[in-house]
């Protein structure tokens, strides 16, 4: 099996685009090989469901192997099940690959598994990292009604104003055309100098944050900024990094790949505790605005502590400020970074929330003394993020069309939050208990009594309503049950709809 050549280029119609690595003829192996390819084609899924192989007519053609050969391959492969022969039509990759056959195991067993990093394999982290991929569609019952996702921080890009992005984005795209953006530079590589500027106002006016476009990184999401900073700031099995209980799993995930030990730190109704943060702690991560997932604001005396806690120990803060441009009352209470003495925060933002995910487009602001360091992380990951993305972003805030779209989404954030909090004050008193908040794109509610808010969110997803329970947050023991009512992205109805549902679930229970 040593003897391995790549086939000869074909001249006819290529029906078949799968390369395959067969033997040499007459070495008597090609038939195992000619079996063992397609396996591992099909259950690495380069050969799908449905895709028909080439006949045994054209075995010759195509394998380079006899009529009887691919014959006895084909015979193989449907007793494995990994393909079928239909009478008159040809022989088709099966449409459910059971992965427990045995052709699909042995497959695997040949693989070098054992070579993928323990810490990407290990469930928990698959998990964590795949936090917004779960629990897929409602079941076939449901599907008659609209199903409804509360899952927090997500947006509705029905009510994205597509046709002015449109337009800003062709615009830039013909400046880019004229003077194409040069790849590399160092400027470029922290991003497009205009978006940074424009970023500074956007997050001076939203948030008081001032800063120059000298101090800012654009990433792409505010997870690479996290990954970013996890790199440049980590060092493997020697940091400490102190993370809220609950917190954002992913954010977690970016700082445990960096080999950082992770302390999970408690919040109460006023922020991080600070007596629970590690005495050697090198860096706090925090969403002090709108903790993640429970809602509250950090006090202006926790966040005065936690500046001075962190400077005393030699610690930086990360301010994870995701959704930040949408505050519901007068509150005064504005970014850390904003406050006196904050240049040991890493303030980051990101365009997810107050425009699109899809985007993925984000900042840090840093201090400058960490710029460099960022910079060549961010080189090592993908240079700079794709040009006429921030190009067209750039043109959308400086074009004033970031702060109306903002100003809209406000409201109609504001008109489903109240929605939500007058069901829960009422309808769901007796099972739930609102936390107060006056900030984002979800509220969380603590369970009265008895409540198992797992059992109801799955009692929930068998009826088309996306719910988290508050316990897939939690990193250490469970100290708080609940429930996290985004509402981003389901409109008035929706949330009427699965709102109704919560309560049938809670009064069935
Ligand atoms: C708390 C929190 N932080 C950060 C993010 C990251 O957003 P993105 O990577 O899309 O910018 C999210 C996304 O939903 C979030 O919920």
């Amino acid at each position: 099996l040593g003897q391995i050549r790549k086939p000869r280029r074909r001249t006819s119609k290529p029906l078949f685009e799968v390369s395959l690595s067969l033997a040499i003829k007459g070495s008597g192996t090609s038939s195992q090989t000619l079996y063992r390819e397609l396996t591992t084609a099909i259950v690495d899924g380069r050969l799908r469901a449905g895709t028909r192989l080439p006949s045994v007519r054209q075995a010759r053609e195509y394998y380079q192997v006899s009529r009887n050969t691919a014959a006895q391959v084909y015979e193989r492969l449907v007793h494995d099940g990994l393909v079928a022969a239909r009478q008159g039509s040809g022989t088709y990759v099966t449409k459910r690959l059971s992965r427990s056959t045995p052709a699909v195991d042995s497959a695997h067993a040949r693989m070098p598994v054992h070579r993928l990093n323990p810490f990407w394999t290990d469930e928990s982290v698959g998990a964590a990292i795949g936090f917004w991929r779960d629990s897929a569609r409602p079941p076939s019952k449901a599907r008659h009604s609209r199903p409804v996702d509360f899952r927090p921080a997500l947006v509705d890009p029905r009510l994205f104003p597509f046709d002015v992005y449109r337009r800003v984005s062709a615009k830039q795209l013909r400046g880019l055309e004229r003077t194409p953006a040069t790849f590399k530079s160092a400027q470029g590589n922290q991003g497009n100098f205009y978006l940074r500027e424009a970023i500074t106002k956007h997050i001076a006016l939203t948030r008081a944050v001032v800063c120059r476009p000298e101090e800012i990184l654009v990433t792409a999401g505010a997870q690479q900024a996290f990954d970013l900073l996890a790199r440049s700031l980590v060092t493997r099995a020697q940091t400490i990094v102190a993370m809220e209980d609950p917190g954002y799993p992913p954010m977690r995930v970016a700082f445990a790949a960096a080999g950082a030990r992770i302390v999970p730190v408690g919040v109460d109704s006023e922020g991080l505790i600070i007596e629970q943060l590690p005495r050697d702690v090198g860096v706090i991560c925090v969403c002090p605005s709108h903790q993640f997932p429970l809602g509250m604001t950090m006090s202006a005396r926790r966040r005065e502590r936690l500046i001075q806690t962190a400077r005393a120990r030699d610690a930086v803060i990360i301010e994870d400020d995701y959704d930040g441009e949408f505050r519901f009352d007068a509150s005064p209470i504005e970014a850390l970074r904003a406050g006196a003495n904050s240049d040991c925060v890493f303030y980051v933002g990101t365009f997810s929330k107050c425009m699109l995910p899809a985007l993925r487009l984000g900042f840090v602001v840093a201090p400058t003394w960490a710029m460099a360091t960022l910079i060549a992380a961010k080189n090592c990951v993908d240079w700079h993020c794709p040009t006429p993305i921030q190009t067209a972003v750039s043109e959308f805030i400086s074009g004033g069309h970031l702060a109306r779209h903002v100003r809209r989404m406000r409201e109609i954030y504001q008109e489903r939050r109240r929605l939500i909090l007058d069901f829960l004050h009422t309808e769901l008193s007796e099972w739930l208990d609102p936390i107060p908040s006056c900030y984002g794109m979800h509220v969380s509610a603590m369970a009265r009594r008895s409540v198992d808010a797992e059992h109801v969110a799955d009692a929930l997803v068998r009826q088309g309503v996306q719910l988290h329970s508050l316990s897939r947050y939690f990193q250490g023991p469970q100290t708080r049950t609940g429930l996290v009512f985004g509402y981003g992205a389901a409109d008035l109805a929706q949330l009427k709809q699965g709102l109704v549902a919560l309560r049938r679930v809670l009064s069935d229970a």
